[in-house]
């Protein structure tokens, strides 16, 4: 098996083998750097497990004293592992282990063993192969699962019964739909059937290792796949039942609405066509969240979701909460979108004044090209005619707003007029006024009623004053 290593890969092997005759102990590379390296695949990762017959600790403080500078090591006693950090590369160090597990913990009782109890009590065949660094065989495969046919035929398997191995460590019931994601593998078809039988033991999981494995799967080129997938083992509605929920269609006097479960796989899809971002995808996924609940059949209008982007918006919050994701700049940009996404669509229609499309403009700010491409992923009409025809009145959208912004550099625009100089011209103190004359303003501008300029502006604060019986208390200046 020839393996690609980087020059710097190659350095650490070879202070390796150095320390591997001090210490005498049988040792392989293991795990994910193996995988990754057989599928010649360009990741970032670059972290190296290694794991002895013997002492992991000892080993890698030999490590560190061969390698100069001498590298910090990081020693974890209670699970006798060693860590240190080596051109970037980060180098964990074990000793072989053999594992069981209890029913109602993911904690094993752990115990030395051999290359292959270490090999055996892995997630997945593809993640269970070692490379030989020892003098008598080194370089070669050692592969007892045939994770090397895996990789080829691009299968996601478990080394043993797929059942046990769910079962000792629920997590690796998302790890092997998060690395089919990722690798675009399929899962074996046992190994599926385990999922389904031993779902239930992701309740022992906690939130941030499913939320990490569920960005993973948001993140990978085959995230709507893969959803469904997680869906039909039953995985997906006990984490995430919300989007189980929109799944169904209901049918009254013969008029249907489309299964908003997998019409937002598609608009999933659509968008990780063009965009990588995590946050935007996770506004695809929750575009359309609330519309079970805002789900009326009216009389002459068929079905209808009013308010269901409104409500979507508290349902956001709820479920960033829930995942234990970031409730700060991300959370509110997930707002935004979720909250904004039909705006566009207005601008579509014929005859659409200057004023709404700067309107839509202003309230999405430098989030512009974010909504404009969630928008378009929103299409998911079968007819390919009709696809073509919104998509090319999105352009359209697109060249208005380009017009708009020329004319009137609204982007990120803040009004001419700010509250201190309203409070400083009538002599007000912080009051409701001051807030009222501000948004006069503001939409009088956005309206197109007075122009984006300070002189103006400023004149029209005098006049909507006089209505409120303020006025000016000196010839206080525009440029103050
Ligand atoms: N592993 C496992 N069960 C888990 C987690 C990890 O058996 N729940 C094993 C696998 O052999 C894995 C190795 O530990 O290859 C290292 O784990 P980790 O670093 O989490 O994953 P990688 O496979 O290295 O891949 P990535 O870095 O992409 O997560």
């Amino acid at each position: 098996m020839i393996f690609t290593f980087t020059d710097i890969e190659k350095q650490i092997i070879e202070k390796l083998k150095i320390a591997i005759r001090e210490t005498n102990f049988p040792t392989y590379i293991v795990g994910g750097f193996v995988r990754d390296r057989i599928l010649g695949r360009n990741s970032k990762k670059c972290d190296i497990d290694i794991v002895c017959v013997g002492s992991g600790i000892e080993l890698a403080k030999q490590m560190a004293k061969v390698l100069s500078p001498m590298p910090k090591l990081t020693v974890f006693k209670r699970f006798g592992t060693a860590m240190l950090m080596y051109k970037g590369y980060e180098l964990e160090f074990v000793g072989a282990r053999r594992e069981s597990y209890r029913s109602d913990s993911r904690k094993p009782i752990v115990e030395d063993g051999t290359l292959e109890d270490d090999q055996n009590r892995r997630d997945l065949t593809i993640n269970a192969l070692a490379i030989s660094l020892n003098d008598a065989d080194f370089g070669t495969l050692l592969d007892p699962f045939n994770g090397m046919s895996d990789l080829t035929n691009k299968i996601i398997k478990t080394p043993l019964e797929a059942g046990k191995t769910f079962s000792d460590d629920p997590l690796r019931m998302l790890r092997a739909f998060r690395f089919a994601a990722q690798l675009g593998f399929e899962i074996d078809f046992q190994t599926l059937n385990a999922i389904a039988v031993n779902k239930e033991r992701i309740g022992i999981i906690s939130q941030e290792r499913i939320t990490t494995e569920l960005n993973k799967i948001i993140e990978s080129d085959n995230a709507a796949k893969t959803f469904d997938l997680m869906d039909k083992t039953g995985l997906l509605a006990l984490i995430f039942p919300e989007l189980v929920n929109l799944k169904g269609v209901d049918v009254v006097k013969g008029i249907g609405h489309k299964d908003n479960f997998y019409h937002t796989l598609e608009v999933l899809d659509n968008l990780s066509k063009k965009s990588d971002n995590l946050w935007l995808r996770w506004a695809a996924i929750l575009h359309d969240i609330a519309k079970p609940q805002t789900k009326k059949f009216e009389e002459g209008n068929g079905w209808t979701f009013h308010g269901h982007e409104v409500l979507g918006v508290h349902m956001t919050k709820r479920i960033f909460k829930k995942f234990k994701l970031p409730l700060t700049e991300q959370l509110r940009f997930v707002q935004k979108m979720v909250r904004m996404h039909l705006r566009p669509i207005s601008l579509t229609k014929e005859n659409i004044t200057d004023s709404a499309v700067r309107r839509v403009l202003f309230d999405a700010g430098d989030d512009i090209e974010s909504l404009l491409m969630l928008c378009e992923a929103d299409i998911t009409s079968k007819n390919p005619n009709r696809v073509k025809r919104y998509l090319d009145n999105y352009r359209f959208v697109r060249k208005r707003m380009e017009e708009v912004e020329e004319k009137d550099q609204l982007r990120n625009w803040q009004p001419p007029i700010s509250g201190a100089l309203i409070m400083e011209t009538f002599n007000l103190k912080p009051s409701k006024e001051v807030g009222i004359i501000k948004d006069k303003i503001r939409e009088a501008i956005l309206d197109g009623l007075i122009k984006n300029d300070k002189n103006i502006a400023f004149e029209y604060m005098v006049e909507e004053a006089a209505k409120l019986n303020l006025h000016p208390i000196q010839s206080t200046k525009v440029n103050d």
